[in-house]
């Protein structure tokens, strides 16, 4: 089933247009609890979470946020049953192929982050295919975390930098949190001001962890198929009560 997505085309009065996020990221948490809940296969409740990112991708775009960045798979979820890795990898390709053509007219850039070369070769291979074809697009910037662990961004980042020093092209001074920022793989991209996680679960499980320093944290009980608009209002409404002084006081 396709979800609506005439609700709520456009920004909802309540929200103030100059303090939206600029850049939203999502841990779509609870596809499996969701599927057992329907008496369906786990793997039903990613097929059905492919919905909500689509239409949480169209909802950026149709209410001005440029950026969004969403967790797909974690360098841990390998440990999942191969035949749910196996269908995730399928799905994420299928999904690709069937929506560049939307992306295009939607005037969407997507890029993927994360240990790419370690994805099937034709998954490989759609992603560079999108990720090149899109590389102009400017309204939304759409960022996939696949195969992608926090730590293990940090720590290539870390060996990019220490080749650069070994081969003398940098020196030890030089190396700040902006050269820094500029050896990840969102480099480039700005960092998110909302993380929002569904299902309930209090944790940021490996994302992002450099560049969420600061981020709003947002965790809600919906399971990532049930999330809507409507339940992207609620996280938007909490983020504009939040006071985000950045380790400042008040003037
Ligand atoms: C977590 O739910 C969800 C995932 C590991 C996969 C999410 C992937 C998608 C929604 C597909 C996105 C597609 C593209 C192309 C970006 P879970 O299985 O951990 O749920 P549970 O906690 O209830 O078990």
């Amino acid at each position: 089933m396709v979800k609506s997505t005439s609700l709520l085309a456009t920004l909802p009065s309540d929200l103030e247009r100059d303090r939206l996020p600029r850049h939203v990221a999502v841990i779509m948490d609870g596809n499996g609890r969701w599927a057992k809940q329907q008496g369906m296969p786990r793997v039903m409740g990613h097929r059905r979470g492919v919905d909500s990112l689509r239409d949480l991708l169209r909802c950026c775009k149709d209410w001005g946020i440029p950026a969004l960045t969403a967790y797909a798979f974690s360098t841990e979820n390998w440990g999942r049953p191969s035949h749910e890795v196996d269908f995730l990898m399928t799905l994420f390709e299928q999904v690709l192929r069937r929506e560049l053509a939307e992306m295009m007219a939607e005037n969407v850039r997507i890029r993927f982050v994360g240990n790419l070369d370690a994805l099937p070769p034709s998954l490989q291979a759609e992603i560079s295919r999108s990720m090149n074809d899109t590389k102009n697009n400017q309204d939304v910037e759409f960022t996939v975390a696949t195969n992608y662990g926090g730590r293990q961004e940090i720590i290539q980042a870390c060996r990019a930098i220490a080749q650069k020093v070994q081969q003398g092209q940098i020196s030890l001074d030089q190396i700040d949190e902006n050269l820094f920022e500029q050896h990840l793989y969102t480099s480039g991209l700005s960092n998110p001001d909302l993380l929002i996680r569904t299902s309930g679960e209090m944790r940021i499980s490996n994302f992002l962890l450099w560049q969420m320093a600061y981020s709003e944290i947002y965790v809600t009980q919906t399971a990532w198929p049930d999330f809507d608009r409507e339940a992207f209002h609620q996280a938007l409404l909490n983020y504009q009560t939040r006071d985000r002084r950045f380790g400042k006081v008040k003037n």
